[in-house]
């Protein structure tokens, strides 16, 4: 039985810290039912950190001059993703700022294609570049990528408008997942939680959002100001943003039981064990950073980013040791396709 609107809002507004747990603990009983007491893993390579966009919130944006901009060389971008094939990794995420133009077009192709020679089908390969033509979204297609992961931000076009510029269009995001679903990806999206002007209505509308277009991996993490932005003086409490990121994840659980669900790294920043929360409220991803050391400070969405002075060789045994620490196991060398998208494409 589905959650009402209203229903949803108000578990998002649990003050009682004996209801959260309740709830927690029922968004933690329907993963365990769905998938088990397992973690699935994405190695998380950050190509590059240009952006063509201007997010009020986002340390990336384009007029943040104080960045330095990198792009990792193709073969280097793909050594990493070995590095995470070879430790049995079913997955890895290849993410940038989003840049629109034919030569980036073709750098990914390229980089889809020698993943898949050593990858097969089976190593799930997932970009997250941001909105493109349909066209380029057919060709990573082809070329192996299996996965897109393109936030929505907010489902409230109009709270999307307090954080954008005028050019930036819901729509168009919105349409751009569209368009990946038909092209037959495993479509992820997410939302930012606790933004400023955000209500426990608007991020009920957002799990609505996740299944009238049939989202089948959610990615939440509560919004972080980046001193360098617009939104950098504004002021969030972070024990209230971090207590909305879990109660978003496990209401998330309980509406929709098949999706997969990440245990964001942005967690970690406002709790050590932020993440092995998240799991323990119904999430079942985790993204560890696969990306070499050296680009690591460059990218930076929000302030405090973890884990920016650690190899992957040690964020590996680090995640490793969490996910034992909650009795939970990896799913070594499996994709970890989400379920929903087993079923909707079933048959067909
Ligand atoms: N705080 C939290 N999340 C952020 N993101 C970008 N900037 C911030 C911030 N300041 C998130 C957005 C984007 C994803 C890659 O990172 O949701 O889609
Ligand atoms: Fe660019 Fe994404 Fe940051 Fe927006 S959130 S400025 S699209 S990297
Ligand atoms: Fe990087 Fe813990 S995940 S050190």
């Amino acid at each position: 039985m589905a959650l009402s609107r209203a229903d949803l809002a108000r578990l998002l507004s649990l003050e009682d810290p004996e209801a959260r747990a309740a709830l927690h603990a029922a968004a933690l009983a329907v993963k365990r039912r769905v998938t088990g007491p397992v973690v699935s893993l994405r190695g998380l390579v950050e190509i590059g950190n240009a952006c063509a966009k201007d997010c009020y919130y986002c340390g990336l944006r384009r007029s943040n001059g104080a960045v330095r901009r990198y792009r990792i060389p193709e073969e280097d971008v793909v050594r990493m993703a070995r590095w995470a094939f070879d430790r049995r990794f079913g997955s890895v995420v290849l993410q940038s700022g989003e840049i629109e133009s034919d030569e980036n077009a073709e750098r990914i192709v390229r980089i889809l294609r020698a993943i898949r020679a050593f990858g097969g089908e089976d190593f799930a390969v997932v970009l997250s570049l941001g909105e493109q033509r349909e066209e380029v979204y057919r060709a990573w297609r082809e070329a192996g990528a299996a996965r897109y992961l393109l936030r929505i931000e907010t489902s409230n076009p109009a709270l999307y408008r307090t954080l954008h510029p005028a050019d930036h269009s819901w729509e168009r995001r919105r349409d751009c997942l569209r368009a990946l679903r038909r092209l037959g990806y495993q479509v992820g999206s997410g939302v930012m939680v606790g933004l400023p002007g955000q209500t426990a209505d608007d991020l009920a509308g957002d799990i609505g959002f996740f299944a009238e277009e049939d989202i089948d991996m959610i990615g939440m993490g509560p919004f972080l100001p980046h001193g360098q932005t617009p939104l950098g003086s504004v002021a969030v409490d972070r024990a209230r943003q971090l207590r909305l990121g879990l109660d978003m994840v496990a209401a998330t659980r309980l509406q929709l039981h098949d999706r997969n669900i990440a245990a964001t790294t942005v967690l970690q920043v406002l709790a050590p064990d932020g993440r092995e929360q998240a799991l323990l409220a119904g999430a079942n991803v985790m993204m560890p950073n696969v990306t070499d050391n050296v680009f690591r400070r460059d990218y930076r969405l929000y302030e405090d980013k973890p884990c920016l002075e650690d190899t992957s060789d040690r964020c590996l045994g680090c995640i490793e040791r969490r996910v034992a620490s909650i009795g939970e196991r990896i799913a070594w060398g499996s994709p970890g396709t989400p379920p929903h998208y087993l079923r909707r494409t079933a048959g067909s």
